[in-house]
């Protein structure tokens, strides 16, 4: 049964109650974790009303850009319980980047959209590691982006390709400790960061009229997937990219009926 009972889970990526990490966040308390999140500053008003708000108990919430070694640190350092689950549910690149034609990126909107949404869960790991459980579970989140060419997606299908590239090589380094890496791959999901990507209301459309069922997912079975990542149930599952995608991932060729 999938029971998280007396597990503590760090979750970095809330925004917004759309935000995937906010679903995780739900999914997680239901099973039993206690849930402490850490936000970026210029989230922290929609993260003070969503405390506020009771939804969900958050034991402890603290503001960590994961990019800023100096708030890490400070994150990391205030964390007095062992880790047993840890949640990167980031990803950042100028809006302007998501329309522009790889062949123009420059090494500075790479590097800005590289650092955040794929190199960023290297030192988030590396940070939780001196407290993490035996048997601890990491996991990210990815898109179809980094494996196949999609529309609009651009510079961050490369950092997803990075991003899983960095799960199953964390996986390799962790696995004899215990711990597993994973990445879970979803479908086109409306949140602040989906807002960013042009089209992306087509994105969510294709998925409806040629996802083999026809449908689009939600934060909520993503939400699933990853409580039953962070469950002893997925005990030897490591180094892998899980897809909620109502199926869109395994077509070549859709039918349009
Ligand atoms: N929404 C979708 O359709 C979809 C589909 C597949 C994968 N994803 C991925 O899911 C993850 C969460 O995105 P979301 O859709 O919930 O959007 P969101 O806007 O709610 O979340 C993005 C989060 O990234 C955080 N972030 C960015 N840079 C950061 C930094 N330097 N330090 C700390 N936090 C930082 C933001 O604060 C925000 O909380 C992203 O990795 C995204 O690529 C989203």
């Amino acid at each position: 049964m999938l029971n998280l009972q007396g597990k503590h889970a760090l979750i970095f990526g809330v925004a917004s109650e759309a935000s995937i990490a906010w679903a995780i966040a739900r999914k997680l308390h239901d099973a039993g974790a206690s849930i402490t999140l850490g936000y970026q500053q210029r989230f922290k008003s929609r993260i003070l009303q969503l405390v506020k708000s009771g939804e969900i108990p958050v034991a402890h919430y603290e503001r960590c850009d994961v990019a800023n070694p100096e708030e890490l640190e400070a994150f990391f350092g205030g964390i007095q319980h062992p880790i047993d689950i840890l949640v990167h549910s980031i990803a950042y690149a100028d809006p302007t980047t998501f329309a522009k034609p790889v062949r123009d990126i420059t090494a500075e909107e790479f590097t800005a959209a590289l650092v955040p949404s794929a190199y960023s869960l290297i030192p988030l790991l590396r940070a939780a590691l001196p407290k993490m459980s035996p048997e601890a579970s990491v996991m990210t989140m990815t898109y179809l982006g980094g494996q196949r060419v999609c529309a609009n997606y651009k510079l961050m299908g490369i950092a997803k390709a990075a991003l899983e590239a960095t799960v199953r090589e964390l996986a390799a380094d962790v696995g004899q400790r215990g711990i597993r890496v994973n990445a879970i791959s979803a479908g086109p999901i409306k949140t602040l960061a989906a807002s960013q990507i042009a089209g992306f209301d087509d994105m969510m459309r294709v998925y409806e009229a040629v996802a083999p069922m026809r449908r689009c997912v939600n934060q909520d079975d993503v939400g699933n997937l990853a409580a039953f990542l962070a469950s002893d149930l997925a005990r030897n599952i490591t180094g892998q990219v899980m897809f909620v995608d109502a199926g869109y991932s395994i077509l070549a060729m859709a039918e349009l009926r």
